[in-house]
């Protein structure tokens, strides 16, 4: 004889399940459906594996290019198609511009930030090398406002 499930027995079952609907979507907004793009820097000045603090890039037509494609593919999902935020992420035209702007560029895309245990902008130290986060600072500085 079948004992029928218990309330408290479907109760949970039904937290399970609500609870991985809530984990896939997190995973999903985490990653998106754009996994990171290694970006291709060919013909961009080696720079070594001291990370530098001012963009050696700047005005340099090869890393303007390089950059937009490894913007559209790495950044534009959050902060915008052709660095338009939409408002999930913050505007790029918006940073400061020259030393201090490229300090903090560099520090945040490196090292990403993550607010009370949750992932708000991913870190590309790793995944990006500076030659590549190089090149799309050079790129945003075409697109300031
Ligand atoms: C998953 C979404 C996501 C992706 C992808 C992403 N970012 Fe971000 N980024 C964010 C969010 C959200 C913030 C704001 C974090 C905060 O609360 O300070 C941010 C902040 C930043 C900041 C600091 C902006 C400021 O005004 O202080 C920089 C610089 C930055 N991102 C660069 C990049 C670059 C470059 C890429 C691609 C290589 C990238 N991000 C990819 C979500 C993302």
């Amino acid at each position: 004889m079948g004992k029928p499930i218990s309330g408290r027995a479907a109760a949970l079952a039904a937290v399970v399940v609500a609870a991985s609907v809530a984990g896939a979507a997190a995973v999903a907004f985490a990653h998106g459906d754009v996994q990171p793009q290694p970006v291709d820097t060919t013909g961009l000045k080696p720079l070594g594996d001291q990370w530098l603090e001012e963009n050696p890039y700047r005005g340099d037509e090869l890393a303007i290019k390089i950059g937009e494609h490894g913007y559209t593919q790495n950044c534009a999902r959050c902060h915008g198609i052709a660095a338009v935020s939409g408002g999930l992420a913050p505007d790029l035209r918006l940073l400061d511009p020259d030393a201090e702007g490229d300090e903090w560029f560099i520090q945040r895309t490196r090292n990403g930030y993550a607010q009370n245990g949750v992932t708000k902008m991913p870190a590309y130290g790793g995944i990006l090398n500076q030659e590549a986060m190089w090149a799309i600072r050079s790129w945003l500085d075409t697109k300031r406002q």
